[in-house]
């Protein structure tokens, strides 16, 4: 198969997928894909079986919900349009606004939906300050609780998204336990509220069952339908970029140079700064950075050390990157754009999504040939 292409793998997909779907079983608590985070839709298909919807940024986030995956669809976006609101209409069951002002805005347009707020409870879990929704002048949900009470009688539930990466249970209990008593009377008043994404609960070493139980204890407290909005956790380990050896060069140490680029195709860890996980002996006598074939000088996967010589023609496997990197590939370069392919559970290849030269061309204009 010519590289570069993300390789889904549907078996690992599933160990992620009966996790979620052990924790709604155990506790109730309902799981909506966040799109932002995973829109590859041919696996929807399998997904749907598990989850409960999805959970959207966007009109067009909202639509691909709608269109692919079906079941109920979230749409929260940090600033609407009244376009938006208008086609929104046909295809969102809940609608969360960002701020009371949009809410009272579109509020005559959508009153017939369950509508919500997200909410800023100033406390989350986060290692990066770009990612973090609690850091200072944060533009995202509202922080005045008395605004929230003015406004209570159009909502029936609030978004906290406050966590990012969070593996530490015992953090995430201590988070929920504040959220808890700061906003204890307006959720007795609630039909339902959601959690947001960014914890780690499918990881292998996270304490599924005191979870479970905590939110079990929220729910049941509060008498209120919990939701998550896993993005990170419902994809985590369970897809590669496949790339080759284009050519190796040496300036004081050796650089293998790969038929991807970090800055078109895992953005992510180069917004985050955080090194590619490269399948391989880290321990091996021959190291290398592992680069990108963008012009940026910058364009470094990370490093990685083998046991044999690397050779022109070799495959290099990034780890771990479905979340937050198909969404965001971009056409730097004109650098070829990764296949999409997924490997089924009976092991079947299918390759889902191939791009050329026409992609390209009509990314920035769209004049046909
Ligand atoms: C509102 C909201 N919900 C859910 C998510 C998904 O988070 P994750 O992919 O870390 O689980 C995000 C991520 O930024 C978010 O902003």
């Amino acid at each position: 198969m010519d590289t570069p292409y993300y390789l889904i793998d549907e078996n690992r997909l599933v160990e992620n997928l009966k996790k979620i779907q052990t924790l709604r079983e155990k506790s109730g608590t309902r799981s909506v894909l966040a799109l932002k985070c995973f829109s590859t839709w041919t696996v929807f298909d399998t997904i749907r079986q598990y989850m409960d919807g999805t959970t959207s940024s966007s009109l067009y986030e909202a639509k691909l919900g709608y269109d692919t995956f079906g079941k109920e669809v979230h749409a929260y976006s940090v600033a609407f349009s009244k376009a938006d609101i208008i086609q929104l209409k046909k295809y969102a069951d809940k609608i969360i606004f960002n701020s009371v002002a949009q809410l009272k805005t579109f509020y005559p347009d959508v009153s017939h939906l369950d509508i919500g707020l997200r909410l800023n409870p100033q406390i989350s879990y986060s290692d990066f300050d770009l990612a973090n929704p609690a850091r200072q002048y944060s533009r995202l949900g509202v922080i005045d609780i008395q605004d929230v009470w003015a406004v209570s009688h159009l909502i029936k539930g609030v978004m906290f998204h406050y966590n990012c990466e969070n593996k530490d249970f015992e953090n995430f209990s201590t988070l929920l336990d504040m959220i808890s008593h700061t906003y204890g009377e307006l959720l007795h008043q609630l039909e339902w509220v959601s959690l947001g994404g960014g914890i780690s609960f499918t990881q292998e070493d996270y304490p599924l069952e005191h979870f479970s139980t905590k939110l079990t204890a929220f729910s049941t407290h509060f008498n209120i339908q919990v939701y998550l909005e896993p993005g990170e956790a419902v994809i985590a380990n369970t897809t590669t970029l496949v790339t080759t050896v284009l050519d190796i060069v040496h300036n004081e140490r050796d650089i293998a140079i790969i038929d991807s680029s970090i800055e078109a195709h895992t953005l992510d860890l180069l917004t985050y700064q955080e090194q590619a996980k490269i399948t391989g002996d880290r321990h091996g006598a021959h190291c290398y950075q592992i680069a990108g074939n963008s012009c940026l000088a910058g364009d470094i996967f990370g490093e990685c050390c083998f046991n044999v010589p690397l050779r022109v023609g070799d495959r290099i496997i990034i780890e771990d990157v479905g979340g937050y990197t198909m969404v965001k590939t971009n056409w730097f370069n004109g650098v070829k754009m990764p296949s999409i392919v997924i490997k089924r559970r009976n092991g079947d290849m299918n390759i889902v999504k191939t791009s050329g030269y026409i992609d390209f061309k009509n990314h920035l204009s769209s004049v046909s040939d």
